[in-house]
């Protein structure tokens, strides 16, 4: 792992004009002067007149720029600008190639000391298709504006306030925002190798309606092949019908009842795809299955009910390098309402011994739609929500406070949720995309 100090390039200034529409200009300005740069002076030129926040600034600079996994370039060159020109030292860490330029890590602290007591996380890639900014009075609508730069922006705005109050310093906190967690997050994989101390607690940023996440599922993915041997149908006896094969193999597999937990309630599993043969009048020779399982229980234990159900048939089970069983999180902190997690995050791939705080605005019930969305208001209060996890983890408790007593969930059941489990000690468990 290689790391570019980011000193080397000078800092751009974007300069927003008005939805949709972000011009890079290049300033060269003292970082000290740079950092005192109000926000109004990047909004100049902007159609909509009122001062927006510097809050809705940087959400909207985010989401103007598309990040569909694989292409995070510009946006994490974007943010890496924007860091630097706020006083904060940052690093870049290569991860891959990507479509247009290297992907990489950003990694910002403030002063020398890279090791801090605490870590502050979210993602800069986003689901395709890209969707562009639009806003009305109290919504944001666009790619990303719920997943997840509406947890960016509302982190960085959190940790530049307590900045501001005086509350943070050098060797308090950093903050890392990965690519390439909406697919096998090698993203935050490649963190593990910042060669930092340990933290004591990481906040990661995903949608939980701004509830403070218990748990959620793990998941683990895996293709079914069935082999068979190609003839004229007219002549089945001459061949092997694997289509046949997958589909006796499908109905055990989708009928199975997997492990459960009390906390995370089922594992469920979804025959995602199907392929296999040619034509009509073919036997075919080959098909396959595409499956996916959020895993609710010890993911051991879920690969070998999986194998066990289908051991008798003549089909084989590949496993992908995505599987990962539940994660539990912490959730000690006062004052927040609690949610348990039916999707996937790139929790289980910073390793580590620190605790785990798991929040931030929107619903992950619209973060993939076509009609991905956030309210104004769920921003503000998760600047708010951050702000408290941050004074929280500055503590630095080093035994578990009692935890914070689990209220009821509110969570409004839209018709689009397929499944929704009840568990016995929280809320409704929200089944959804990853
Ligand atoms: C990649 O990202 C850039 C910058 O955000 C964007 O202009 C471009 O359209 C994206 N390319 C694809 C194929 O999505
Ligand atoms: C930038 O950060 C350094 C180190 O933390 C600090 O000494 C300096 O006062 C800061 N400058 C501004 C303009 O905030």
């Amino acid at each position: 792992m290689k790391f570019h100090p980011f000193a080397a390039s000078l800092p751009l200034l974007l300069l927003s004009t008005g939805p949709g529409a972000t011009a890079a200009i290049q300033f060269q300005l003292p970082a000290g002067i740079r950092a005192h740069l109000p926000a109004f002076i990047r909004n100049f030129g902007s159609s909509t007149s009122s001062t927006p926040s510097p809050l809705l600034t940087l959400h909207e600079d985010l989401v103007s720029i598309p990040s569909v996994t694989g292409n995070e370039t510009a946006v994490a060159r974007f943010l890496a600008d924007y860091l630097t020109a706020h006083n904060f030292t940052v690093e870049t860490q290569h991860v891959s190639d990507g479509l247009e330029g290297e992907r990489f890590n950003v990694f910002a602290y403030l002063g020398k000391e890279r090791s801090t007591h605490m870590l502050i996380t979210s993602h800069l890639d986003t689901v395709p298709p890209f969707i562009p900014y639009s806003s009305s009075r109290n919504t944001i609508y666009g790619r990303g504006s719920n997943d997840a730069k509406g947890s960016v922006a509302a982190q960085i705005t959190a940790v530049e306030e307590l900045i501001k109050e005086d509350l943070l310093h050098e060797g308090d906190i950093s903050l890392l925002y990965v690519v390439g967690e909406e697919t096998t997050g090698d993203g935050m994989k490649a963190a593990n190798n910042l060669r930092v101390q340990p933290w004591k607690s990481v906040i990661f940023g995903e949608p939980t309606e701004n509830k403070l996440a218990v748990g959620h599922k793990g998941i683990l993915m895996f293709d079914v092949i069935a082999k068979g041997k190609a003839s004229h149908s007219g002549y089945p006896h001459l061949g092997v019908n694997a289509n046949s094969h997958l589909i006796q193999a499908l109905a055990v597999l989708d009928n199975l009842e997997l492990p459960a937990s009390k906390l995370l309630g089922a594992s469920t599993l979804n025959v995602g795809r199907m392929e296999g043969g040619v034509a009509y009048n073919v036997i075919p020779a080959f098909a396959k299955a595409k499956i996916l399982v959020r895993v609710a229980a010890d993911l051991e234990e879920t690969i070998k009910a999986l194998k066990e159900s289908v051991k008798d048939l003549p089909v084989e089970l590949e496993f992908t390098e995505v599987a990962y069983g539940p994660v539990e999180l912490d959730y000690d902190v006062k004052g927040f309402e609690t949610i348990v997690c039916a999707y996937g995050t790139d929790v289980a791939n910073l390793h580590g011994e620190h605790k785990k705080y798991l929040y931030g605005p929107g619903s992950i019930l619209t973060a993939h739609g076509e009609n991905e969305f956030i309210l104004k208001s769920d921003l503000t209060e998760a600047v708010a929500g951050y702000k408290k996890l941050i004074k929280h983890s500055m503590r630095a408790v080093p035994v578990k406070e009692a935890p914070a007593a689990v209220t009821e969930n509110k969570v409004e059941e839209e018709k689009t949720v397929d499944s929704v489990v009840e568990s016995e000690t929280v809320g409704p468990i929200v089944d959804t995309e990853l």
